[in-house]
């Protein structure tokens, strides 16, 4: 069957969810209220640092008409929701652009629309927020549904078309439309849950096992690192059991849109409701002071060549949250610079992904300028620094916040190494 579909937020969910649907013949409309964006894809000169997503704005983009008039909502029978869900700097879930978005979506549809929301949100929001929002009866009138996006930006093993998702509706009949729409564009199993709050959860819940396993190979790292047990050994050793254990890794710290905010939309939901999670907090807190004790692990290392934070010239490889990627939203290399400042240090910043925000325009130079390294993203040119390299910039210190380089090689060479956890 052929949609009318509208893609309400078109960022980096948004985005590859309406070049899918018009890769799959639907009639594509594009809303967003960042008029820069939509004139970007509508003149076509929007670009991904994503190859993949890239590849499908070369196919598909001119196929989509972009907007930022609403008016746009009332040629779609779909309309799906992907506007951000973050938090304020209480660390309270702020849902204003979903309830924005949900206000214009109901001032501009046509009768009958079926609309989906895909961002993240806790349990209860279709329910009790969303759903006061629309006029007229559920069932009827229009039909809501909630499909959690599970996209995992820059993984070329599960992309949007081959991750199952899972579905829920405020009535059966909401749900079953869901599932036929997105049945037309993956290309894996749908899933029907009896509740929407239940299809609500799981996305949290999925998020928040990443964040408190994440927590606990950052606690091991540190407990490790006092007692010379190199964790990356140790993971390497338990991954080899084939059951019963899943290797998470330790790092600088937890960033992105997802797993950073999703905890904190249950732990706040849960308080409302009369529950405590200590636990859920405790993996926040220590995924938050990861970017601190990295510093901690440069300050130790400083010390060793007579040398402080304050004066000395640090390079911070790296302002994406994750590899190969340019969102820095939540990132922990920014919490990593500020430290930097606030210690006086001399910073040389530097990210293929985000030029702008870089100091230096090359890695090179970065090293070159810099008597210690700190690595935040495991991008691949980092990945690929060379003992050799650093010698020649007279880089005399690495601190490795991703473990991405051979520790032995590095140490062979005279050269300070410290990972987290290695
Ligand atoms: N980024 C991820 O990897 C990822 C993965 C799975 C789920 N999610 C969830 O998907 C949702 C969207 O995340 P994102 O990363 O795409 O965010 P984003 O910031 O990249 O994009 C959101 C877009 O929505 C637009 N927008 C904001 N308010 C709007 C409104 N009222 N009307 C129309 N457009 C509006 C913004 O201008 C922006 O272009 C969030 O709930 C997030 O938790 C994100």
């Amino acid at each position: 069957m052929q949609y009318n579909v509208c893609v309400v937020g078109l960022g980096y969910v948004g985005l590859p969810v309406a070049l899918r649907a018009a890769e799959k013949g639907h009639a594509v409309y594009g809303f967003d209220i960042n008029e820069e964006r939509v004139k970007n894809l509508s003149e076509q000169s929007f670009t991904s640092k994503d190859i993949d997503v890239q590849k499908q704005i070369d196919i598909y983009g001119k196929k989509i008409t972009y907007s930022t008039n609403p008016d746009i909502i009332k040629n779609a029978n779909v309309v799906i929701v992907c506007v951000p869900t973050p938090v304020n700097k209480d660390r309270k879930p702020n849902l204003n652009p979903l309830k924005a978005a949900c206000t214009t979506i109901n001032n501009h549809r046509g009768a009958g629309t079926l609309i989906i929301i895909e961002s993240t949100i806790f349990p209860g929001t279709v329910e009790e927020v969303l759903k006061p929002l629309f006029t007229g009866n559920p069932g009827q009138d229009y039909f809501l549904a909630h499909c959690p996006e599970r996209i995992d930006i820059g993984n070329k093993d599960f992309t949007l078309a081959t991750i199952p998702r899972v579905v829920g509706g405020i009535t059966e009949e909401c749900a079953e439309k869901a599932e036929a729409f997105y049945k037309t564009i993956i290309d894996a199993p749908i899933t029907i849950l009896q509740s929407i709050k239940a299809v609500e959860t799981t996305k949290i819940v999925e998020n928040t096992f990443r964040d408190v396993n994440i927590a606990l190979v950052n606690e091991l790292a540190r407990s490790f690192d006092n007692m010379n047990i190199d964790m990356k050994e140790v993971l390497k050793g338990a991954a080899t059991k084939p059951f019963a254990f899943l290797a998470h890794y330790p790092g600088c710290g937890v960033g992105g849109h997802c797993i950073a905010i999703d905890p904190y939309y249950l732990i706040e939901r849960s308080e409302a409701n009369g529950f405590h999670h200590r636990f859920l907090k405790m993996a926040r807190q220590i995924n938050e002071e990861m970017p601190l004790y990295t510093i901690m692990r440069a300050e130790e290392a400083l010390m060793k060549r007579g040398k402080t934070i304050n004066n000395t010239q640090i390079a911070v490889l790296g302002l994406a949250y994750k590899a190969e990627i340019d969102d820095m939203r939540e990132s922990p290399a920014l919490k990593i610079i500020q430290h930097l400042k606030e210690r006086g240090a001399t910073i040389n910043i530097y990210d293929p992904y985000i030029p702008q925000q870089s100091t230096t325009p090359t890695l090179q130079e970065a090293l070159q300028q810099s008597d210690c390294i700190i690595i935040a993203t495991d991008h691949k040119e980092f990945k690929a620094i060379t003992p050799q390299q650093l010698k020649q910039a007279h880089v005399s210190i690495v601190i490795d916040g991703r473990n991405c380089l051979n520790k032995k090689q590095f140490t062979n060479a005279g050269i300070i190494y410290r990972g987290i956890g290695s």
